[in-house]
């Protein structure tokens, strides 16, 4: 026997390499190169690439890019501090008030990112005493939210407003100090949709605080492209930039109080350093451009549309996805991962998502699509899945 004083306290690390090893979970990065909107170079060789967030194709335009020029020479390349103590540099509140017209709400403030926000509003938002009902299927940042909140999480069944309800009605008068819900608005993984109306109508009916993740909304869904969130009556909304907004960042979308509340309680934007002007200026830039890409969102919906259908045709799922975002339902882990190599060996990227991030068995590859796919793009992908079938069968 090795007492604890001698033994491997590195130990764990391997057991836990191995055992994702032997799962097939083992997470690798691998470098790319962004040719153009919908291409990267990888290993070499170029692919077409269908699992970017780039939803409008933002991350190349050049007007992002010169707006980041612009902010950088005029306020250089860091914000130095948080914006609590020095780096609240003038850009930030235009930019807000922007977002907050866009959004169609009173305040908006300007986050790190979308994971660092939802880790950070949500304990903001909770006592030990409180309640927060969390979609089954929400995104890691919310789960970590709102296992940092330190209170009671119950998890509801994913997009089920009735299960909902239900736990709504068990808990409204148990003594909690507050009951919040925490939702994503388009499911990451699923591209399915929340129904917005009947989440707030209940949401207001237990007087539950709402707090919304707009992440693979804004700039695609919604008035003017700002999300699905817009025109309701939501507590809190977080949405980012890293994903249409062509950047990086998130913002959260609330009341003038709430903004002053987050400004005070919120550890993720308090004790970190405001985010680079460069970035702020891409913000800025797509802010302007997104109202304006009716065409673009109309085109990539129909893209959507189609992609499933012919999809649907060959015999695959796509679960309920209704948006850009398209899973292709496998089911073992071996297989979704055979079927995204094959992809890559004809030239497509298509990253097979699977457990932890999305539950045991249900393992798939998830393309999302860009506005500037093309048709030609899209035939191409259902070629090689047919390939795939035919060759299986
Ligand atoms: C629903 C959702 N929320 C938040 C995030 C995190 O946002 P960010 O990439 O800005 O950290 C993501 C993915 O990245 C997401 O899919």
């Amino acid at each position: 026997m090795v007492d604890d004083k001698h033994k491997d306290k590195l130990s764990f690390i391997d057991a836990e390499l191995d055992r994702r090893n032997d799962r097939r979970q083992l997470r690798k990065i691998r470098n790319v190169l962004p040719l153009n909107g919908v291409e990267v170079n990888i290993d070499g060789r170029p692919m077409l690439n269908f699992c970017s967030n780039d939803y409008l194709g933002l991350s190349m335009h050049p007007l992002l890019q010169e707006r980041s020029i612009e902010f950088i020479h005029k306020y250089g390349s860091g914000a130095t501090a948080s914006r609590l103590i020095c780096g609240n540099y003038d850009f930030y509140e235009p930019v807000e008030n922007k977002l907050a017209q866009l959004k169609q709400v009173e305040a908006a403030l300007v986050m790190s990112s979308g994971f660092q926000a939802n880790i950070s509003v949500i304990p903001a938002l909770a006592d030990s005493h409180s309640l927060i009902l969390s979609d089954q299927l929400n995104h890691n940042s919310l789960i970590q939210g709102c296992r940092l909140a330190c209170c009671r999480v119950a998890v509801y069944r994913h997009n089920d407003l009735s299960h909902l309800a239900q736990l709504l009605e068990q808990n409204f008068d148990k003594g909690y100090s507050r009951i919040l819900i925490a939702t994503e608005s388009v499911f990451s993984m699923d591209g399915d949709v929340v129904d917005m109306g009947g989440l707030v109508a209940l949401a207001e009916n237990f007087n539950a605080f709402l707090i919304v993740d707009d992440a693979h909304a804004t700039g695609v869904l919604g008035r003017q492209g700002m999300g699905l969130t817009c025109g309701h009556d939501i507590d809190l909304v977080v949405g980012t930039f890293g994903k249409a907004g062509g950047s990086f960042g998130a913002y959260l979308a609330c009341s003038e109080k709430l903004r002053t509340y987050m400004i005070n309680c919120c550890s993720g934007l308090i004790y970190t350093t405001a985010l680079p002007p460069a970035v702020v200026g891409a913000i800025d830039a797509a802010l302007d451009l997104i109202p304006g890409m009716e065409a673009e969102r109309k085109l990539l919906q129909a893209n959507a549309a189609y992609l499933r259908g012919s999809l649907h045709e060959m015999g695959w799922s796509t679960g309920s996805s209704s948006t850009q975002i398209i899973p292709v339902m496998i089911g073992p882990v071996a297989d979704a991962l055979a079927l995204s190599s094959w992809l890559e060996e004809n030239g497509i990227l298509i990253s097979a998502i699977r457990p932890p991030t999305v539950p045991e068995g249900t393992s798939r590859i998830r393309l999302s699509l860009s506005a500037l796919h093309t048709r030609k793009h899209i035939d191409r992908v259902i070629d090689v899945l047919q390939k795939w079938r035919s060759r299986k069968s």
